[in-house]
């Protein structure tokens, strides 16, 4: 078993130098794109000679981040393909912890951007077909987000649609089913601007036999039609497969390979390997991009959820592609591409740190910064009158849980948030917050859904055999496993009426802690709840870390609650197996 180590922060790629990189391999670190996000679909864009990735946002808003690249380690945020709320209003009403926007297909064709997703919404007993709301949005400029268009939706019971062109102009999408109506692989021919179907499906290929065949691309390459597919379902048995034919319509034939990528069966750290897609750098030489999980096969704590990897690839004429196995957390490979040219943009990293925000007049919520479900906007205000240099929040009826843990409910959740991105991490911000009325509460919580997070606020309750409500500390924490039980303490009475510092951090690579102190410094953050990361170790998204305010269901609350000083640090990156001693 190999040994524990950290890269530390900032050391997340080892670049050849400018110019003559080609002549060197090269080595990176997974994940490229750490934290939540899942189901990668990249592209290299050869007039900007840019890479960019799109990746799930399922309930998240603004949903679909659009990263890019010119050297493949280092990614910057640009924008989100659906960022507007009327883009696709039904995401607001969503329910289901992992319904929402699924694995979306980004794909550059005759001057215009596609990207291709799914809306998936609540299973309705027995009306499968009610699930399904596959969209196209499309855009000339990737780098100006407004420019996205709506929505355009197309007739489809399925998911993962991807997008082909023949040479005659035509338009086609691949999509899958897991099971029941549309089981396997199908295409039909459609209008992409319009979303008309053009003809009738035709089921290409159904895997090699693994669960849940999804996640299909074409490649036409040498005369040859590749469909590549996900198989084995997005957990330890996950892996991709692929098939060719001469004909579009097929029939296909299985790559005597199968599977070309995967983790399973291996002690690797990184598991859940599949849902890839391909590209070439401007030298022809081939990549591609995977989602993985960094669990071990352990399977037990992985909160950052499914992320995205990188790897070589090989693909010689009238073969079939190699790609580079297994996924671990340094690579080797040809040199990465050469920097001739600095990415524009002003967007962060996505590696990013946040350094002490303080939300100044006049400026707007960081383009990183995330909401579950497209958020009610008058809820938050950068510096408000007479706050400036804070983001204000206004309470919501319903808690971060809300009535079933799956379900908006009216008036949504107060909650703003952004991506844990390190396996080990420091986060705080400062609360100025009074509330008077009992169920009054804003806090810090660590976040996955609202069936699954843990949660500390100051809130407004009974002090213990008294009729009196003071301020409390409430830790609170839901999963569909065990969690730690609440723990509820008064504010102390020296630290009333004074801004507080919360504080969410790793203690180590399974634990998290939540603390409070005075922000005035005037006392140390002291540890209030330590909670397992194993609690949000679930479906399909990765952990958020954020504010929230709400009054508990209290009627007529409406404290407000003023953050800022928004701290969040990373200071270790694990990427190998880890043995459960040390850190
Ligand atoms: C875990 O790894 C550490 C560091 O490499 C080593 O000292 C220790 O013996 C290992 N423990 C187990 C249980 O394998
Ligand atoms: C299932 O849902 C679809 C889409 O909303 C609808 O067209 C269809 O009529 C429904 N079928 C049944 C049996 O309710
Ligand atoms: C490419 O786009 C142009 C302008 O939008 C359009 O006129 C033309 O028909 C398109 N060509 C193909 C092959 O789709
Ligand atoms: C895929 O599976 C379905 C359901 O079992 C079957 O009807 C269909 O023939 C299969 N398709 C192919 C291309 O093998
Ligand atoms: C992993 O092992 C399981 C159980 O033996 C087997 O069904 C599966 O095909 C294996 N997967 C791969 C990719 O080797
Ligand atoms: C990835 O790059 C390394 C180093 O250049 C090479 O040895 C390996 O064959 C490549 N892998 C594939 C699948 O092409
Ligand atoms: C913020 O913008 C308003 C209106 O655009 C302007 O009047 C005000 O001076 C600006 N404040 C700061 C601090 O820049
Ligand atoms: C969260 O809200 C739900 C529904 O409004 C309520 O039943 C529950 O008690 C609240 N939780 C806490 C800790 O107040
Ligand atoms: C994280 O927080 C702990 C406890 O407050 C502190 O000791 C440590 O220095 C912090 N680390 C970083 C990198 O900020
Ligand atoms: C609160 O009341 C319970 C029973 O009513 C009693 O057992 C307990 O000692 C009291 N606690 C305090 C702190 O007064
Ligand atoms: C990680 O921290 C938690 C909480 O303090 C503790 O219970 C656990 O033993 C720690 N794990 C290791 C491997 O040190």
């Amino acid at each position: 078993m190999r040994s524990f180590t950290i890269a530390w922060v900032g050391v997340t790629s080892v670049l050849c130098g400018w110019g003559n990189a080609q002549l060197f391999n090269s080595r990176w670190f997974n994940p490229i794109l750490p934290g939540f996000h899942p189901d990668p679909s990249c592209i290299f864009h050869k007039p900007d000679e840019t890479f960019y990735c799109a990746s799930s946002s399922f309930n998240v808003f603004p949903g679909i981040p659009i990263h890019a690249s010119k050297d493949l380690t280092n990614w910057r945020l640009i924008g989100h393909a659906l960022n507007r709320k009327s883009q696709l209003p039904v995401l607001a009403e969503s329910v289901g912890s992992t319904s929402g926007i699924w694995a979306p297909a980004l794909r550059f064709h005759n001057g215009t951007f596609y990207l291709l997703t799914t809306m998936v919404h609540d299973k309705r007993a027995d009306n499968d077909s009610s699930r399904w709301d596959n969209v196209i949005f499309s855009t000339r400029n990737l780098w100006d987000e407004s420019k996205w268009t709506d929505a355009v939706h197309l007739d489809f019971e399925g998911y993962d649609i991807s997008p082909h062109w023949d040479d005659q102009g035509n338009s086609y999408i691949v999509g899958s089913h897991a099971w029941k109506i549309a089981y396997g692989i199908h295409l039909n021919k459609v209008n992409l601007e319009t979303g008309e179907l053009l003809g009738d499906w035709t089921n290409l290929w159904n895997g090699t036999g693994g669960i849940a065949p999804e996640g299909p691309h074409i490649f036409k390459k040498d005369g040859w039609y590749y469909l590549m597919i996900a198989e084995g379902g997005t957990g330890l048995l996950h892996m991709e497969t692929i098939a060719r034919s001469k004909n579009l319509y097929g029939p296909y034939e299985a790559n005597p390979a199968n599977p070309i990528l995967t983790n399973a069966n291996t002690t690797e750290y990184f598991q859940a390997v599949g849902h890839a897609d391909l590209f070439q750098d401007a030298r022809g030489q081939w990549w591609g991009v995977a989602l993985a999980v960094r669990s071990g096969p352990e399977w037990e704590t992985f909160p950052m959820g499914r992320e995205t990897v990188l790897y070589n690839a090989t693909w010689e004429e009238g073969a079939w592609p190699r790609l580079e196995n297994p996924i671990e957390g340094e690579m080797r490979g040809w040199s990465l591409p050469a920097i001739i040219q600095h990415l524009p943009g002003d967007g962060p990293w996505v590696d990013q740190g946040d350094n002490s925000l303080r939300f100044q007049p006049n400026t707007s919520i960081p383009p990183h910064f995330v909401y579950w479900r497209p958020p009610i906007p008058e809820n938050y205000a950068v510096s408000p009158p007479g706050h400036a240099n804070t983001l204000r929040l206004t309470p919501s009826n319903l808690n971060l849980t809300a009535l079933d843990g799956n379900s908006p409910g009216p008036g949504g959740q107060t909650f703003i948030s952004r991506r844990q991105v390190d396996t080990l991490f420091n986060f705080t911000f400062d609360l100025d917050f009074a509330p008077t009325i009992r169920g009054e509460e804003a806090g810090i919580t660590l976040f996955l859904s609202q069936n699954h997070h843990a949660r500390m606020g100051v809130a407004m309750l009974p002090l213990r055999n008294s009729t009196k409500i003071a301020p409390h500390f409430h830790f609170h924490a839901e999963s569909y496993i065990p969690v730690p039980a609440d723990v509820v303490v008064p504010v102390p009475t020296s630290w009333l009426n004074t801004p507080l510092t919360l504080s969410l951090r790793t203690v180590n690579v399974t634990h998290y802690v939540f603390g409070a102190g005075p922000a005035d410094g005037s006392a140390p953050v002291k540890n209030l709840a330590y909670v397992g990361g194993d609690i949000i170790s679930w479906g399909f998204t990765g952990a958020l870390l954020g504010a929230y305010a709400t009054t508990n269901g209290g009627g007529n609350g409406g404290a407000e609650a003023f953050v800022t000083n928004w701290r969040y640090r990373g200071w270790g990156q694990v990427r190998e197996n880890w043995n459960g001693t040390g850190i």
